[in-house]
């Protein structure tokens, strides 16, 4: 990029009409977008190319000057795409930035252009239609990572794992019950994308400074040109609204929450101690001094990514809180925060796409750890309830009693004998045994959206025909 340092002097050929001298190059320095919004070219250049073709169909500015700036500005597309096109910080914005070449390369017909719009409305709309862009792709991206988990949650299906409440032992529950938890996550987040894909489907363009414009304008035919279902219907809002970029960040924050909830347990699961899963070699790393160590890098660089997006939320939110309508220049602080979460969020979805896919899972070790910790007690409670007759609570009583008693015999309640469990409570047969096994406690679980091998094969189906 050019610095413009030897060209501060001059005053800025875009809006320097009543500028005697240019600015002062910290001035210039705090002023330049162009260092980030360079990433708005395509959308800058599409929304131009409608705006002209608009004026001229309204009879705005001639066929003629149309087609030249149409021409041109396919011109600057190509050489901002092959790498020979020169930005300048002097010229502060990826709009003007444009705007500039175009004079360069058609002559006056270039001044037309502008008719009828400001940054202001560009703005809004070269950020709408970027957004837009990104949460279509991120909307592809959590759709991938939906069918990893379902084709992982099919395989597992009858994998019985430990269920924890406060990360200890509470019930078992099955791998695919698990994954599906995840799956109804980022079930929801995509849901949140395609809703404010649709709350965003406004074109801003024709809003002008703030105020609309006298020139006969026609907002539909640009709105439907640009893809949008239909114009703004508020010039002042149009051009001090960051809504969409607040919702991307929010509906963001909240997906890369579920992704890093998942890359804990991933860490979690993968440690010796755990051991219900193994990552792939693609997605961990070594450690440069022990040599026997697998870490999960990646699953903890999304959590901290996290971090990051929830930030990028707070400083929008916080530089949107106190601006009176309408634009103000402090909205130009809203594009570095939405590109980075948007960058951020990306990468981690596609590393927990492959985490996940790539892993694999050791059902021996969940298994083993399903029974341990006494997880078939609330089994032996509902079956005193079911057979003896017991209300609950008394059920609950005797239960904690045989689990006192395994513990004291260090055994799980299955290794109990029927003699054991009869001191108890007389009112225990052969036939408690049946409940006790990690097995029979998640084959038993049948309730709409529960742990039974064959409700989270329903669950399963349900998703893949909506994914
Ligand atoms: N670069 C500016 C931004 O990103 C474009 C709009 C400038 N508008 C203005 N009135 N100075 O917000």
């Amino acid at each position: 990029m050019a610095d413009g340092s030897s060209e501060t002097k001059s005053s800025n050929q875009m809006w320097g009409g009543r500028f005697a001298s240019g600015p002062d190059a910290i001035m210039e320095e705090i002023n330049a977008s162009i260092g980030f919004d360079k990433k708005l070219y395509a959308q800058d250049i599409r929304g131009s190319i409608a705006h002209a073709t608009m004026l001229a169909h309204q009879g705005i500015i001639s066929a003629e000057d149309k087609d030249k700036i149409v021409h041109g500005l396919d011109t600057i597309l190509s050489e901002i795409e092959s790498g020979a096109f020169e930005f300048s910080r002097r010229l502060e914005d990826i709009h003007m930035n444009v705007e500039a070449r175009l004079a360069t390369l058609i002559g006056p017909a270039a001044g037309r252009l502008h008719t009828a719009r400001s940054r202001n409305d560009q703005v809004a709309l070269d950020f709408r239609l970027w957004v837009k862009e990104e949460l279509q792709k991120t909307e592809k991206a959590l759709t991938a990572l939906i069918a990893a988990f379902l084709d992982r949650a099919e395989e597992h299906a009858d994998t019985v794992m430990p269920g924890f409440t406060h990360l200890q032992t509470a019930q078992p529950v099955t791998f695919g019950h698990h994954c599906m938890a995840y799956v109804e996550m980022f079930g929801r987040d995509r849901s949140r994308v395609r809703h404010a894909i649709e709350h965003m489907d406004e074109s801003p363009i024709g809003a002008a400074a703030l105020a609309g414009t006298g020139f006969p304008i026609d907002r539909h035919m640009t709105a439907k040109a640009l893809g949008f279902r239909e114009p703004t219907r508020n010039s002042i809002d149009t051009v001090s609204d960051r809504d969409f970029a607040l919702e991307f960040l929010s509906i963001a924050s909240i997906a890369a929450t579920h992704l890093s909830r998942l890359a804990e347990e991933i860490v979690i699961w993968s440690t010796p101690q755990f051991g219900f899963i193994r990552l792939s070699d693609a997605f961990s790393t070594g450690s440069s001094i022990m040599p026997q160590k697998k870490n999960p890098d990646a699953a903890e660089l999304v959590r901290a990514k996290t971090g990051r997006i929830n930030g990028s939320l707070i400083a929008l939110l916080t530089v949107m809180k106190g601006l009176p309508l309408a634009y103000s220049k402090d909205m130009q602080e809203d594009k570095e925060q939405v590109f980075d979460a948007a960058e951020s969020l990306e990468l981690a979805i596609a590393a927990m796409t492959g985490m996940v896919r790539d892993m694999s899972v050791r059902a021996d070790r969940m298994k083993a750890a399903a029974g341990s910790g006494y997880s078939t007690a609330t089994d032996l409670a509902d079956w005193l309830v079911r057979e003896a007759g017991l209300p609950f609570r008394d059920a609950h009583h005797v239960t904690g009693r045989a689990v006192a008693l395994a513990e004291q015999k260090s055994c799980d309640l299955a290794d109990l004998s029927l003699a054991d469990l009869q001191s108890i409570d007389a009112a225990i047969t052969e036939k408690v045994f049946d409940v006790l096994t990690v097995e029979a406690s998640v084959a038993s679980r049948t309730s709409f959206g529960g742990t039974a091998p064959a409700e989270v094969r329903k669950q399963i189906a349900w998703w893949r025909a909506r994914n």
